[in-house]
């Protein structure tokens, strides 16, 4: 007999959107080293394979665009048939707009069509993803919903109002999921994350790779208390928790993972003892 702990989450089958790189990827690995059957979801078909792959036994990929009813119906359909349960959920599909170019994203400018990309996406994704995600879990009547909000779902941002507002409704639709599975009677958790400044390939079309690359990062983390990017495997603990039984008792929260940057500011009169001589 092996002495090996069981992993936190021996013998649950996790789904995540948007797996096949960044912090969906992060938390496939994690997953699938503490013991999860983790399928794992993208429109990007081939790094999702490959990614899954690597993984081992305790993966395999699926397509999955996160705008589209019959993409879930398949996948939801595909992972009960094969797997016979659902067990953990995580939304964390998401665009910023940007992907395509840098084009003006802020109240006055944002042409329609953006609007919509972005909320498609990321709003549409997250309550087709809920939806689906209730209708698997019943049939246990339990289970876990990880929604990727954002730290601008809690703030505004000027130059990404449409990422800003999407994000805000997935907090909200993360508290009604929440409310809604607890009035049914049903032990199905629902909790959003709301990272910042966390450096995977999101970044890359505002970083560039000009000489100004550096300074630009800078620039972007320098309001942050800890002045620096988070990582995806920091985002991927924290939905770790959420997802196994330790957070049995936890529905409709929201988790800030941000650096400190929404605890507050530093920019306060100095009234520090030195600072008065
Ligand atoms: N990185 C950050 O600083 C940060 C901050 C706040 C919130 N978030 C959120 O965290 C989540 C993950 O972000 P990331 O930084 O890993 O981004 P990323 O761009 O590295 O990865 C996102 C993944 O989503 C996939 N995707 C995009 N559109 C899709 C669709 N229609 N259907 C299925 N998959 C799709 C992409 O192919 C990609 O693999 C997103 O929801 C993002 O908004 C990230």
């Amino acid at each position: 007999m092996s002495g090996a702990k069981p992993g936190r989450l021996q013998g649950k089958v996790v789904l995540i959107t948007g797996a096949a790189r960044g912090i969906g990827l992060a938390m496939a690995a994690l997953f699938a080293g503490e013991g999860a059957q983790v399928v794992l979801t993208d429109i990007r078909d081939r790094e999702g394979e490959d990614a899954a792959r690597a993984l081992g036994t305790q993966a395999r990929y699926l397509h999955l665009d996160v705008r589209l009813e019959p993409d879930w119906d398949a996948a939801v359909a595909d992972v009960l048939a094969r797997e016979q349960r659902l067990d953990v959920l995580v939304n964390n599909a998401g665009i910023t707009g940007f992907e395509d170019g840098l084009r003006p994203h802020d109240p006055e400018h944002t042409s329609l069509d953006d609007w919509r990309s972005v909320m498609a996406t990321n709003l549409d994704g997250v309550f087709l993803g809920c939806r689906a995600g209730i209708a698997a879990m019943r049939q246990t009547g339990t289970g876990s919903i990880i929604n990727l909000s954002s730290r601008s779902g809690i703030v505004g941002m000027p130059g990404a109002a449409a990422y800003a507002a999407s994000k805000a409704g997935v907090r909200n639709h993360t508290k009604t999921v929440a409310l809604y599975c607890a009035a049914q009677g049903l032990s199905i958790r629902c909790n959003s994350i709301h990272p910042a400044a966390i450096l995977t390939p999101m970044w890359e079309a505002v970083l560039g790779d000009g000489p100004d690359r550096e300074t630009r990062a800078r620039a972007f983390v320098k309001d942050a208390p800890l002045q620096r990017f988070g990582t995806p495997d920091e985002v991927a603990h924290l939905a770790l928790h959420l997802a196994s039984d330790e957070s049995a008792y936890t529905t409709g929260a929201e988790f800030t993972i941000d650096g400190g940057l929404l605890a507050g500011t530093f920019n306060l009169p100095d009234v520090s003892p030195d600072s008065s001589q």
